[in-house]
């Protein structure tokens, strides 16, 4: 599909759906995304994850209208990770409001939303999206995969009319940042990744998962944000980038008495970027952009009373299952570290004339 951009020259726009629990780094994933002129948002999902469903709508919405995009829709997900709303698995789900903070947006205080999420599930939305362009879709999933499981129970098709999923989440091999073994958006709902990951086994083109051991790499400093922060002009964008500096200085603070440092982790923006960059050549003659990946049958433990949620890789094959998913092994975090700060420095392009 083309569209005139901003600019005025036609582009062949990518069509994409982010299902992401906002949180800080996926507040930096929604303002990367917002700087992409040749993306059609076709919806945001909002998962339950780093907070309540509710509230991770709520953020999404905000993030969106701070920075003028208010058209977007914000779809609400399951309110529950799978096993919680059918009760096969008791234990309430956790929240990770030490990390993001109590909203799930550090220090930040976003302008309450005027827009209100919309009437169409995250599920249905994933399933209205990929019919919509067929084989054109591009869905990336920075939070758990509840939302996209339950659309796979709507539209059990969706691997065949999806181009591709890129996933942050897992650890293979790697301890957990969550429990010992486990991944936080795994750990979430390990029964809808599980679902994930053997649903789309069948899918043209694997999904490409990005797992901590990666994606830990990608560390935004003070020092970065600061130099982004200096570095754009328009007074909209660099209002919303304040705030996002201050979420930020929670995520900060977290990370320094998790003792990694005052620094901050970005997980979702790369697998974002990484879904983006390779919509832009599938062809993939360089492979998954930033990174050094490798093929894997993949599955989720669900029983385990001290692995559960542990995402595991049959490396040697002894399952004799051919591989579901494309790992991120390594990822070259100076180069799209570089990028990321180009471009949210640049901004969205903005026509406040209109
Ligand atoms: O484990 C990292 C993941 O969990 C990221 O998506 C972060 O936002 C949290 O959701
Ligand atoms: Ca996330």
């Amino acid at each position: 599909m083309t569209r005139q951009s901003p600019g005025g020259e036609n582009r062949t726009m990518i069509p994409l759906l982010l299902d992401c629990d906002p949180g800080i780094d996926d507040a930096v994933a929604l303002g990367y995304l917002m700087c992409q002129e040749d993306v059609e948002v076709v919806g945001i999902a909002a998962s339950g994850g780093n907070v309540p469903t509710a509230q991770t709508a709520l953020n999404a919405l905000s993030w969106l209208e701070l920075a003028g995009r208010g058209d977007l829709p914000v779809h609400p997900g399951a309110e529950l990770p799978l096993a919680a709303a059918d009760g096969t698995f008791g234990a309430p789900p956790l929240y990770a409001d030490t990390t993001h903070g109590p909203s799930g947006t550090g220090h930040a205080v976003l302008p309450s939303p005027r827009t209100t999420p919309s009437d169409i599930s995250a599920a249905e939305a994933w399933v209205d999206a990929a019919r919509a362009h067929p084989n054109e879709l591009i869905g990336v999933v920075t939070g758990p995969c509840t939302n996209l499981a339950l659309a796979l129970e709507l539209e059990p098709d969706l691997p065949q009319l999806i181009k591709r999923v890129f996933i942050m989440g897992g650890a293979f091999n790697y301890r957990g940042n969550t429990k010992p073994t486990t991944e936080w958006n795994i750990d979430h709902d390990p029964e809808a990744a599980a679902r994930v990951f053997s649903g789309f086994a069948s899918a043209q083109h694997r999904p490409v998962v990005g797992p901590i051991e990666a994606t830990e790499a990608i560390v935004m400093t003070p020092d970065r944000i600061s130099r982004i922060l200096h570095g754009t002009s328009d007074p909209q964008w660099h209002n919303w980038l304040e705030h996002l500096a201050e979420a930020l200085r929670f995520y900060f603070e977290f990370h320094a008495a998790d003792g990694h440092g005052y620094l901050a982790q970005l997980h979702d923006p790369y697998v974002l970027a990484a879904g983006l960059q390779w919509a832009r050549n599938p062809a993939c003659t360089g492979g998954i952009p930033w990174a050094k990946t490798a093929l894997a049958a993949v599955d989720v433990e669900l029983q385990g009373s001290l692995t559960r949620g542990e995402t595991v890789a049959d490396w040697l094959g002894r399952w004799g299952a051919a591989p579901n998913a494309e790992l991120i092994r390594h990822v070259q975090a100076e180069d799209f570290l570089h990028h990321l700060e180009t471009t949210l420095m640049k901004g969205p392009t903005y026509d406040h004339a209109r």
